[in-house]
């Protein structure tokens, strides 16, 4: 059983960055590539459950682990252990042309989570999001033998050439690398906070679907749609979700046309939300369905290690012998970790003070996160929406006429790290809570209070 580090309240930093990280953050802008970004000064040092310490030795309460990744927080004992073991057995073989028993079972164990009675699914094991997301699309056009994927305004699917072009979200991930990939077009995300086409919360779903349907009347041919990509609920665009009509209907719409739907889990899956995959929120619901054809998870899946995965019905991986592989994907070691993280999420192995399962601690304790915040709006007024599902969770800063305030936001961010908050920021105005699903209830107050005090701070 895990011992857990006690819950303890960050101290207000008025010198950062110390000087161990001033020296690292000097050295890293001179010799790694331009591209990174730095949001804040911070270098990890070491970590413990749900508290990172930086090189200077600042305790910091992680609220984003490593963007939605580090489940079981940091150097979690039955996810060190796991990977301790099977790094003494053999750390690569590769996967693409030999089995390798804990990669089997581990597909074995993520397609429990989406078979239903009589449907068959297959796992191909990657590294990274966007190779589960280039996987799928290569998949669908593979399988359907048509060329047209239809991806939505605000989405973010990775930076390879495939997952870019799918990308929505933000130009720049576009701007100076063309040309991208042929025959994809995107359409807006209903997100009930800012409903798009003329539509309101509650009708934005099926104005997205009519939208859709008159692209097929006009500009693109149906039959020549391979598939349609989604993230169930919205990460990078802003932690949303959409409303519970949209999935249903838009598995419909695939069925009418014959076309794939992908949801892309990278995010919100593995136990992020309070369950398995983020679509199951919805799925029989009022007896619909949205089950998709294809999912790709990443992140969250194995703590930290690098490993991705592409799940398909088994009438749908139909490619042949040969033609998608990968060196690295499905790595052993990253398997151990991922079985083991797959252990606290099912409640396997439990994790002292997160009740049966993570699961269930992110859905309860994400829960009591959300009903905070919402409170907290009464007394900050530019906190304009609280959405998301277990711990997946946005925060939209709006200015007093209701727009977008990514400066207030940004404002905000820094200040919560100040006062020892790690945190991310997502969409134009909006700070993403995504913590290791360990985070206690205790806990999680310690961060909501110093959110209070850095936005009275910000007042
Ligand atoms: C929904 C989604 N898909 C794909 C990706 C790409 O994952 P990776 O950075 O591991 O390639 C991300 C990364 O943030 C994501 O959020």
């Amino acid at each position: 059983m895990t011992t857990l580090p006690k819950p303890r309240q960050p101290e207000l930093k008025t010198s950062l960055p110390g000087p161990k990280t001033a020296a690292i953050m000097e050295r890293d802008s001179q010799h790694l590539s331009t591209s990174y970004m730095r949001p804040y000064p911070f270098v990890p040092d070491h970590g413990e459950g749900v508290w990172l310490t930086d090189v200077d030795g600042n305790t910091m309460l992680d609220f984003f682990a490593g963007i939605a990744v580090s489940t079981t927080g940091h150097a979690h004992p039955h996810v060190v252990r796991a990977v301790q073991e099977q790094v003494t057995r053999f750390t690569h073989v590769c996967l693409t042309d030999y089995p390798q028993e804990i990669t089997t079972s581990l597909a074995e164990r993520m397609v429990r989570h989406v078979e239903k009675p009589g449907e068959k699914w297959r796992v191909f094991f990657g590294n990274s999001g966007a190779e589960a997301v280039e996987a799928a699309v290569k998949l669908a056009r593979n399988h359907t033998g048509r060329s047209h994927i239809i991806s939505t305004i605000g989405s973010f699917h990775g930076r390879t050439y495939g997952a870019i072009t799918l990308t929505g979200s933000k130009t720049k991930y576009k701007r100076g690398f063309g040309p991208l990939l042929p025959n994809v077009s995107h359409v807006p995300y209903p997100n009930p906070f800012r409903p798009p086409l003329g539509a309101t919360a509650g009708t934005c779903g099926q104005a997205v679907i009519d939208h859709i349907e008159g692209l097929f009347q006009t500009i693109i041919p149906a039959d020549e749609v391979a598939a349609i990509i989604i993230e169930p609920m919205q990460g990078e665009g802003g932690y949303i979700v959409p409303p519970a009509d949209f999935l249903p209907k838009l598995r419909s719409l695939c069925d009418r046309h014959g076309i794939m739907l992908i949801f892309d889990e990278v995010q919100a899956g593995m136990g992020r939300s309070g369950k398995m995959y983020s679509f199951q929120h919805f799925d029989g619901q009022n007896g619909m369905n949205c089950q998709p054809d294809i999912i790709t998870v990443a992140k969250g899946i194995a703590s930290g290690m690098p490993i991705s995965a592409m799940l398909a019905k088994e009438s749908v991986m139909t490619w042949p012998v040969g033609s998608h592989g990968s060196t690295y994907g499905g790595n052993p070691v990253a398997a151990a970790a991922a079985h083991a993280t797959l252990d606290l999420l099912e409640g396997v192995v439990k994790h002292s003070g997160c009740g049966d399962s993570l699961m269930e601690n992110a859905a309860q304790v994400g829960e009591f996160i959300m009903a905070e915040l919402k409170a907290m709006q009464a007394e900050f007024p530019f906190i304009g929406d609280v959405r998301g599902a277990g711990m997946f969770i946005g925060l939209e800063f709006v200015t007093p006429d209701g727009r977008p305030d990514g400066k207030l936001r940004d404002a905000a961010s820094m200040a919560m790290f100040e006062r020892g908050l790690l945190n991310l920021d997502c969409g134009e105005a909006v700070i993403r809570i995504s913590p290791p699903l360990i985070l206690t209830r205790e806990e999680a107050a310690t961060g909501l209070e110093i959110m209070r005090d850095a936005l009275r701070a910000l007042k």
